[in-house]
């Protein structure tokens, strides 16, 4: 991914403690394997429901299993991380990845309402009480925090409704936290890729990546996640056609924005129903 004289992998190992949320799949789990290869001397936990393949705990590796819109599980492993921190008397600097999330596809409240507050709970809230809790600490050593967005935080997504403005949240949260923090030596990078082959598409209700042939892989967002962290930037739009997008889509009005997405998003949903319909009806 990097070459070893390269100041991204300079960069990655000044972390004594790297944190990632969501390292079972997809962009996470790309982001543990290229941490864990690039910055051999750092201790690196992961935080899912679900154990990564081939990420066993030894030396220098921990799984927690939790689910991070249980707010009680969530301040226990947040707990134990702080102790463990604290008691292997390494001080090095904490690199924190806030990658677990999830959207749907649908019109709001599809699938029910609760999905959709468990959503914001671990979209929102999950980052926000996890990076609260390890703060005094990430102030304390330094550090970085990495908040995985979305393309769609830059406009209202009609039929991604409650996703897009929780992602909106995230992107806002990480630029003020970043004017914050790095006043302490703790900077913040917003990640906003767009679509990426993950499960997240089958998991969001898509039958398929909503626009084949067009979208990254985990190891483009991933690698343009670090350089952009190692240039010491405060957010990164992953891959250059969501870039011009992103620049335009921000600049036009909310409102115009959301009415050009209503068009494009619509017709999305109504492939996946006249797929539907058509298996449905060849049976
Ligand atoms: N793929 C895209 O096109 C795309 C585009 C823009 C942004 N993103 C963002 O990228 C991030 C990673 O998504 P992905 O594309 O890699 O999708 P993914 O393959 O579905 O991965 C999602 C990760 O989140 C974890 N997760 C889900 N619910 C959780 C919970 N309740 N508690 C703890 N962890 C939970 C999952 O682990 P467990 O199931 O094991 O808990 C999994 O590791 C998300 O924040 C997503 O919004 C994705």
């Amino acid at each position: 991914m990097f070459s070893e004289e390269s100041k991204e992998v300079s960069f990655l190992r000044r972390f004594s403690w790297v944190v990632v949320t969501g390292g079972s799949s997809g962009i996470g789990a790309e982001f543990l394997r290229a941490i864990d290869s690039l910055a051999p001397g750092a201790f690196v936990c992961n935080l899912s429901r679900t154990r990564p393949e081939a990420f066993t705990d030894c030396e220098r590796r921990r799984h927690f299993t939790c689910d991070l819109e249980r707010i009680e599980e969530l301040q226990a492993v947040a707990a134990e991380l702080l102790a463990m921190m604290l008691g292997r008397g390494c001080s090095g600097p904490v690199l924190l990845v806030n990658n677990s999330g999830f959207g749907a596809y649908g019109e709001f409240p599809d699938p029910n309402p609760g999905h959709n507050a468990s959503m914001v709970d671990l979209n929102c809230r999950a980052p926000v009480l996890l990076t609260g809790l390890l703060w005094p600490e990430i102030l304390r050593r330094g550090g970085q925090i990495v908040n995985v967005a979305s393309l769609a935080a830059y406009q209202p997504t009609p039929f991604l409704a409650t996703y897009a403005a929780s992602k909106a949240f995230l992107l806002h949260w990480s630029l003020a936290l970043d004017c914050e923090g790095r006043r302490h030596g703790v900077r913040s990078l917003a990640v906003c890729p767009g679509p990426t082959a993950t499960n997240f598409f089958r998991r969001a209700g898509f039958g398929e990546a909503p626009v084949p042939g067009y979208g990254l892989t985990p190891e483009q967002v991933v690698r343009e996640s670090i350089s952009a962290m190692a240039k010491g930037r405060a957010q990164v739009v992953n891959g250059f056609p969501n870039k011009l997008l992103a620049f335009f889509s921000q600049r036009m009005p909310k409102a115009f924005a959301a009415s050009m997405g209503w068009r494009l998003m619509a017709r999305l949903r109504l492939k996946p129903l006249r797929e539907a319909k058509r298996r449905a009806d060849a049976k």
